[in-house]
């Protein structure tokens, strides 16, 4: 059985780190994210998958072409010149679909310990020409809702409800089992959106059907989830099979220098962390990152070659690749800042605020 990875999508909401990354490839523990895909398919005995790409396929395809561990698992790139959609992008991937039998289609943003096997088997064992798998969220006002009925038969779209519609906590978690019959549905070369028009049409055939999944499970589409991921991986909430550790630090960090690392925390290669440096509460740092003297890095993801200087203060945020934190700058609140871009010395950025790639903020501009 193959699967279509659908990873042709512009990431608008993770901007500007999708500017210069594509989602697929934003690392969680310095681990591009469609390693972590690629894993959850390979674990589910999946034999090889297309990749539905569209925006940046050249850095996907470096990526999927510089492993040399995938052990006869195949990739075949379906590649968009326009966005299709998520079913245009199903339908595109088709010609690489040459077995019999059902497919696994699913998004490229999502992180998850889901059973991939039971759904496909819940699927076989139903008359459902597609299966979503659903899965249960605290405030559902913020998703489109899957109502079920008692045979998980899907009865009912409700698209980001108001508190008074809200009749359940369900909500499509991207990962689907599809009929090839279904790819028949689609038609080619334009627009077309799995979620909003192919499973509307299965859903009033009654051929839809729903895997409820109780495992861990997030998409890292937004800059809040793409840190919780990170910090979800860390702290081993995420179930993993690959081995958990706490502190996963590459050897060039000068311990007998005085830096308080607090785990968990994971820090690449080539990292150089000053005096009176602290680095800990589920920080990620990328390759070759600099952390001043006094600096606080914490609950943070710091990208390739970041630097944070001296008395400067990173907190719950995303640093960019080769973006530099000036001295006794304080980023903060969940701020984003673009590949390298600068913030000067003396600057407080805060509120979710997002830097773009290569924007210079000069010392004490921004008191945010
Ligand atoms: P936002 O712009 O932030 O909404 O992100 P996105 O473009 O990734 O859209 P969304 O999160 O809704 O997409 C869900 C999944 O479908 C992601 O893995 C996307 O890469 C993928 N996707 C979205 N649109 C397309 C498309 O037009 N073609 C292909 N091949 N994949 C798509």
């Amino acid at each position: 059985m193959r699967a279509v990875i659908l990873v042709g999508g512009l990431g608008t909401r993770l901007r500007p780190i999708t500017y210069d990354i594509p989602k697929a490839l934003v690392p969680i523990r310095n681990k591009p994210f469609m390693g972590y895909t690629l894993d959850f398919l390979r674990e589910a005995g999946i034999e090889g998958a297309v990749l539905s790409l569209g925006y940046l396929p050249d850095q996907i395809q470096e990526y999927i072409g510089e492993r040399d561990d995938l052990d006869g698992f195949t990739v075949d790139y379906a590649v968009e010149d326009e966005p299709l959609g998520t079913a245009g992008g199903i339908k595109n991937a088709e010609r690489f679909l040459t077995d019999d039998g059902p497919i696994v289609v699913l998004n490229g943003d999502v992180l998850t310990g889901m059973n991939l096997r039971s759904a496909i088997e819940r699927h076989e064992a139903s008359d459902a020409l597609a299966t979503i798998s659903l899965t249960s969220v605290e405030d559902p006002t913020a998703y489109g809702l899957v109502e079920v009925d008692h045979d998980m038969m899907v009865r009912r779209f409700i698209e980001k409800p108001s508190l008074d519609e809200v009749t359940t906590n369900l909500i499509n978690a991207g990962v689907y089992v599809l009929e090839r019959e279904v790819l028949d549905m689609i038609p080619e070369g334009c627009e077309v959106s799995i979620e909003r028009e192919v499973f509307p049409r299965l859903q009033s055939r009654n051929r839809l059907y729903a895997h409820v999944s109780s495992s861990y499970w997030r998409d890292i589409g937004t800059p809040r989830s793409y840190l919780a991921a990170s910090q979800d991986v860390l702290s081993g909430a995420v179930g993993l099979h690959e081995d958990f550790k706490y502190m996963d630090m590459a050897e060039s960090v000068d311990m007998e220098k005085n830096v308080r690392i607090l785990p968990p925390v994971s820090i690449s290669s080539g990292c150089e962390i000053s005096q009176l440096a602290t680095v800990g509460g589920r920080v990620s740092l990328g390759k070759n990152c600099r952390i001043g003297e006094g600096a606080l890095v914490e609950g943070s993801i710091l990208l390739d070659g970041a630097t944070v200087e001296a008395g400067a203060v990173v907190r719950g945020s995303i640093v960019g690749p080769g973006a530099r934190v000036g001295q006794n700058a304080i980023v903060r609140g969940l701020s984003v800042l673009g590949a390298r871009s600068v913030v000067g010395e003396g600057n407080v950025l805060d509120q979710g605020i997002r830097i773009n790639p290569g924007v210079v903020l000069g010392p004490r501009s921004v008191s945010f």
